[in-house]
């Protein structure tokens, strides 16, 4: 990533710490840098070769996206995470990380599956499916699977009576189907669970007026962070209010 990017990062940090109430975030960045997690995807895709990767020298290296939820995980303390939209795992494990340094949490996740087999299960026009025969998650590491509960199915088909199953919900990302449908339907069921002070995400937040709409009805101006890329972008793309 080069200076502009890390300007940006920096930059995009700082906004997400006015909104935690000026929690400094700064040693989450350090402590992540130190982390063992970056060297275990590394581990996990050696044998895979529809996956290519490569060695992180620096945090701004990673998806700003990823590091960004990661510091939230870590501010925050959530008891009960759910998101929807796994694909390979990377920011599950992310949150999951965050949660073992922390000491507490649980992470529920949702992903009907795009087996290469069978082809991507979004109806967004989005592409991404697993390599041939890896299950949704492949790449969350072993040792930090204690915290995590995989629920395969349609996120509007299985929300309901996982949520109902919740006795609390502190963050919920969406990062699943992208139509209008699937995240007005994912909003309108997570929002009532939220605690006062959880966190909503929605990835690609800008495809459709879902979120848009929410933020309206809740009466929440979000946070917006732009498209995480090698280059400086004024798109936004990743969304998040606080209840
Ligand atoms: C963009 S990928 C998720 C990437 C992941 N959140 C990350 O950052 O590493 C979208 C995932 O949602 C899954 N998916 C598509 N439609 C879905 C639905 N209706 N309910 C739940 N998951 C769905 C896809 O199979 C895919 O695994």
């Amino acid at each position: 990533m080069n200076v502009t990017g890390i300007e940006q990062g920096s930059y995009f940090l700082g906004r997400l710490s006015s909104v935690l109430g000026g929690r400094d975030l700064l040693p989450y960045l350090g402590e992540l840098h130190a982390s063992p997690l970056p060297r275990r995807f590394e581990e996990i895709v050696a044998d895979e070769p529809a996956f290519e990767t490569k060695r992180f020298t620096s945090i701004w290296q990673l998806r700003l996206y990823r590091v960004w939820v990661y510091c939230l995980v870590r501010a925050l303390r959530p008891a009960v995470f759910v998101e929807t939209g796994v694909l390979h795992g990377m920011t599950s494990a992310f949150v999951l990380e965050a949660m073992r340094v922390n000491g507490r949490g649980r992470l529920i996740s949702i992903d009907l599956p795009s087996y290469a087999e069978t082809g991507p299960a979004n109806r967004d026009g989005y592409t991404g499916t697993l390599p041939p025969g890896r299950e949704p998650g492949w790449l969350v590491p072993e040792e930090l699977r204690g915290r995590w509960e995989l629920h395969l199915g349609a996120s509007l088909d299985l929300l309901p009576g996982i949520l109902d199953g919740l006795d609390r919900l502190d963050v919920f990302l969406h990062d699943s189907d992208h139509t209008y449908e699937t995240m007005r339907g994912e909003f309108e069921l997570a929002w009532p669970k939220l605690a006062e002070g959880g966190a909503l995400i929605a990835d690609d937040s800008t495809d459709n007026t879902a979120f848009a709409e929410l933020c309206e009805r809740v009466g929440r101006t979000p946070l917006l962070f732009p498209n995480p890329n090698e280059q400086l972008h004024d798109e936004a793309r990743c969304g998040l209010i606080l209840k």
